[in-house]
């Protein structure tokens, strides 16, 4: 299909048509619908010209969809049918958070790869994943899609989720396009309130939230979302500087910019668009490419064209990059892209990746006395408000139906179960040796729109815990959630402490494989766990402030009255059933333009049980122009130990590993002194001076 003689064809109203997305209800009555809809008096040919379409599934579906839409089109250009696959289409794998927690960007890769199979032969050609926003506070309920705190890690992990959805050529079978989103800094919500305002200097925009939408710029991705909320007190939808001169001309991107749900439209109410058609021309001429699911760009580009207002030729860019996917996709030849592929949703091999990937992704938080894993011949009791809980996929679970997953107690069949259930009294658990208590929250908790001002436990489970522990119940404590919970209440009333996520399809095979001791646990927390929701945003890689406080009950230093500055559990901690330690540490003493720094460690595990740690390198930059974190991941390496035995790793660190964004909001880097830090966590480190000369 030659797309520029297509252009050339088109009518002004086709053109701008194929920059609006509507929902999937207006070609499937049983479209998802992911956003507030209102009833727009929309014409047909404002239906039927629309270049895409969000919330259809199936191939089915999609066929029927795209063969009604077709027969109205007066071009016969196809629909493209787009969708949130996250993590998964219907084999659904952990949340993203989760995934984060394995430290082990392959998994994602793989989580992307599975998905595409799916979404492919169902029909999909575009996911809106991945979520890259770094996130502080665990009050937000979409941290459970992001990929954590680090900026390190979202840069790893944005590029491998990237390259798992398109692999070489969306030309190739089994491909979806890639929508990273949101853009930008839509994670540092004030309060962690859902839509709330954000508002952070540009040089930390630039420092930290900016990086992996790079990576995946970078990595290729074909399109990228605008985001819900204010940058620099402009919405990041109709925000010219943001969408073009940062972009499009900074950062390289030259996809399609779409914007999140009735973004546009809610410039209104945000108070910079006078109406619709306003908003539609703020937006298009800030650089957004295809409105999703508001009608302004049909209320007011036309119009803007007519009177020069907008140029036909941004019209005609615009409409370019839209038929360009749609070539690439191989739609012009085949509207019904992997229709015919046969259905590999949970097959086999799906459910095993899934299993594999949760079974990376869940992490030891606690366990006395080690307690775990469990030996089969105990009696244990299993009780707890997810005792039972089906519903463990977490928010954004595509096609995940629930009769795909098995409850604990079903995981634990083979234990001897003397009791399951989640109402219960003393008596009826008096003679279990291990209590497992199966809490957190519920999938519905998190996700878009689930912003919680306390981030403890919901429905009376430390008084449960309470009590259980007052009989000397040796209780094991099974978090499922979507966000890092205060545990504080039950930390010292409970063994151990398993957090579980929200897993997906094989969350809890994957739960019962830890508990057993069949797999030993690996993954550390990608996103800290607060000691009181009072600390949020908590993350580990804060400054130092001009008061830093060093130790118990010091005045006036950057503290609180009642509890510690510490979070409850770091970034990075994750425990195992080995006994693997950091045994020796060698390294170079300085990093400079043509020396790197050189790293040695052995890892020995001491255990008769083969173990895999992740060894962790920050930096903290003692003296810079701008204050600098306290510590920064700058590598990591995940390591299988065999049981006894001595496992070595080697890291390289050059000067463009520990650049940092100066006042002039460019990368930099002076001569002095930096401290290195090495580490199985973030806050249990062997730390040494390095020399840096540039
Ligand atoms: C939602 C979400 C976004 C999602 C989009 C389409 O409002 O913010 O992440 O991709 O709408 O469902």
């Amino acid at each position: 299909m030659n797309i520029e003689n297509l252009i050339k064809e088109m009518t002004l109203d086709e053109k701008i048509g194929q920059c609006v997305q509507l929902p999937g209800n207006y070609f499937d009555k049983n479209g998802e619908l992911t956003g507030p809809l209102e009833g727009y008096e929309l014409t047909d040919d404002q239906i039927f010209m629309c270049g895409s379409t969000l919330g259809i599934s199936g191939s089915a579906e999609i066929r029927k969809a795209q063969s009604f839409y077709l027969e109205k089109s007066r071009l016969k250009i196809p629909l493209l049918f787009m969708a949130d696959v996250v993590h998964g289409y219907e084999t659904m794998f952990p949340i993203p958070l989760a995934i984060a927690c394995s430290f082990d960007p392959m998994q994602a890769r793989k989580v992307a790869e599975y998905s595409a199979i799916e979404s492919y032969s169902n029909g999909l050609h575009v996911t809106f994943s991945p979520m890259v926003d770094i996130v502080k506070d665990a009050r937000w309920g979409r941290v459970m899609e992001s990929n954590g705190e680090d900026t390190k890690l979202g840069v790893d992990f944005a590029k491998a989720y990237v390259e798992g959805y398109q692999g070489t050529s969306l030309d190739q079978k089994n491909t979806i396009a890639s929508c990273v989103k949101h853009f930008v800094g839509y994670g540092a919500a004030e309060a962690g309130r859902e839509y709330n305002t954000v508002d952070m200097s540009e040089r930390v925009l630039r420092q930290e939230y900016l990086q992996p939408f790079q990576s995946a710029i970078d990595a290729g991705c074909k399109l990228l979302m605008t985001s819900f909320n204010t940058v620099n007190s402009v919405p990041a939808s109709v925000n010219k500087w943001l969408l073009t001169q940062l972009l499009r001309d900074e950062m390289g991107f030259e996809g399609l910019i779409i914007s999140d749900w009735t973004s546009i439209k809610e410039c209104i109410a945000h108070g910079v668009c006078s109406d619709l058609a306003d908003a539609g021309v703020q937006a298009f001429d800030a650089g957004c490419d295809i409105e999703m699911s508001s009608p302004c760009y049909y209320e007011g580009v036309k119009k803007a064209i007519e009177e020069g207002v907008i140029s036909i030729e941004a019209l005609d860019r615009a409409v370019l990059k839209v038929l360009s996917l749609k070539q690439e996709l191989g739609l012009f030849e085949n509207p019904y892209r992997g229709c015919d592929e046969p259905n590999k949703v949970l097959s086999d091999e799906h459910k095993q990746a899934a299993l594999e990937v949760a079974q990376q992704s869940i992490v030891l938080l606690k366990n006395e006395d080690s307690i775990l894993p469990i030996d089969k011949s105990k009696s244990i009791a299993i009780v707890g408000p997810n005792c039972s809980e089906l519903d463990l996929n977490g928010s954004w679970t595509w096609k995940g139906h629930l009769d795909n997953n098995i409850t604990l107690q079903q995981a634990l069949q083979d234990y001897n179960v003397v009791f399951c259930g989640n109402v219960y009294t003393y008596r009826d658990i008096e003679h279990a040796e291990i209590v497992i208590y199966a809490g957190g929250e519920k999938s519905n908790m998190v996700g878009e729109a689930a912003s919680r001002a306390s981030i403890t436990l919901p429905f009376n489970q430390e008084h449960e815990i309470e009590e259980l522990a007052n009989r000397n119940k040796q209780i094991v404590f099974v978090n499922y959630s979507g966000r890092p919970i205060d545990l504080s209440n039950i930390i010292n009333k409970t063994s151990a402490i398993v957090q579980a996520w929200f897993l997906g399809t094989m969350t809890n095979q994957a739960v019962a494989s830890v508990l057993s001791g069949d797999v030993n646990p690996s993954g550390k927390l990608a996103m800290s766990f607060p000691a009181s929701g009072g600390q949020c945003p908590i993350y580990y890689n804060h400054l130092r402030t001009g008061r830093p406080y060093q130790k118990l009950n010091e005045p006036y230093k950057s503290r609180y009255m009642d509890i510690d500055n510490e979070p409850l559990f770091p970034f990075g901690h994750g425990l195992n059933y080995s006994n693997i330690q950091i045994s020796q540490i060698e390294h170079g003493e300085k990093i400079s333009v043509d020396a790197t720094l050189k790293i040695s460690i052995n890892l020995e595990n001491s255990s008769n049980v083969t173990g895999t740690e992740v060894v962790q390198v920050y930096i903290n930059d003692k003296v810079a122009t701008v204050a600098r974190p306290v510590k920064e991941l700058v590598a990591y390496q995940k390591v299988e130990i065999a049981a006894n035995n001595v496992e070595h790793i080697d890291f390289e660190i050059c000067l463009d590993d520990i650049k940092y964004v100066g006042l002039d909001n460019k990368q930099c880097i002076e001569s002095g002194d930096l401290t290195l830090m090495i580490g199985l966590d973030s806050a249990h480190v062997y730390s040494a001076n390095i020399n840096v000369i540039v």
